[in-house]
């Protein structure tokens, strides 16, 4: 096509795509294509708003180390990161929920009932639940990665201070699917906002906290693998999530439980005198396909 319009560039787009490219491809592309210029159309974006984009992209892949991923930190705070979890969710099962840059490899072991609040100060958390098929059968032996903020805010991979595995833990669900770790209350925090993504944030006057939750990663054999977290019901960015990875199935209660009551069989057993804070927390997970 010689004579390129603003009207037609879209059609001409397509035309271009070669007769053998994978129709998926095809499909992606041309889509990509039609909203991209009907985007540009709708805004009547001029000269300097396109390059203040092609900046911003600029100066996110400059920011982008193994460490620091602005491209996935730009995908989750414009929704995108969610909505893709969302699309291919099983209603049945827990929903998913976004990963975050914090997950560190390898995690300790953490045995039924163990502890990952170790030396740190506040209230005793008891977090324990069952992890089941959508089938409701439990499913012993699937494997729960965990992992949280300490009391200051900070994961440990943020925090020279803390041992890279610090609150980390990696569960085995027992012969019921149960797991059970004591742990302390996360705390909201927020998400690394002194980068281009934080100049986005800040340019539509939106905050960068997330309401405070505990991650996990679940997996065994014969089910789709889960990424989630969970919410306490009282948290004050609960519905102002700056990664919009809220969903209703994965707020719960933090109950408090009276003094002198924390169960037998859990490493702090004996331990926890005054009151503690009590979390049941299900896992559901899809068939694999
Ligand atoms: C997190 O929950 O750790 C997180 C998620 C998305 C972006 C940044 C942090
Ligand atoms: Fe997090």
């Amino acid at each position: 096509m010689r004579s390129v319009t603003k009207d037609n560039i879209t059609e001409v787009f397509t035309s271009y795509l070669g007769e053998n490219t994978d129709p998926r491809v095809r499909e992606v592309l041309s889509a990509m294509a039609r909203h991209l210029h009907d985007f540009a159309r709708e805004v009547n974006l001029t000269h300097e708003e396109w390059r203040t984009g092609i900046a911003f992209l600029t100066r996110a892949g400059e920011i982008t180390t193994p460490e620091r991923q602005e491209f996935v930190l730009l995908s989750d705070v414009l929704g995108l990161s969610s909505l893709v979890d969302m699309l291919h969710s099983t209603p049945e099962a827990t929903s998913s929920s976004v990963l975050g840059p914090f997950h560190v490899s390898n995690p300790p072991p953490l045995a039924f009932g163990g502890d990952m609040k170790r030396q740190y100060e506040g209230k005793v958390v008891l977090v324990e639940g069952t992890v089941r098929g959508t089938d409701g059968n439990p499913i012993p032996g699937a494997q729960i990665d965990i992992w949280q903020t300490a009391p200051n805010g900070m994961y440990s991979s943020q925090d020279p201070d803390q041992d890279i595995h610090s609150f980390h833990g990696l569960m085995t669900a027992n012969d019921k699917g149960r797991y059970a770790f004591t742990t302390v209350r996360p705390v909201e925090y927020t998400v690394p906002s002194d980068g281009p993504v934080g100049d986005i944030l800040n340019a539509a006057g939106r905050h960068p906290w997330r309401p405070s939750h505990l991650h996990y990663i679940v997996t065994a054999d014969g089910y789709r693998s889960l990424v989630t977290e969970v919410f306490p019901e009282d948290d004050p960015y609960l519905d102002q999530d700056t990664v919009f990875g809220v969903r209703d199935d994965l707020v719960m209660k933090y109950v408090e439980q009276p003094a002198d009551s924390f169960p037998d069989g859990y490493e702090l057993s004996g331990t926890v005198k005054g009151t503690y804070l009590r979390v049941d927390f299900d896992l559901v997970l899809a068939p694999s396909i």
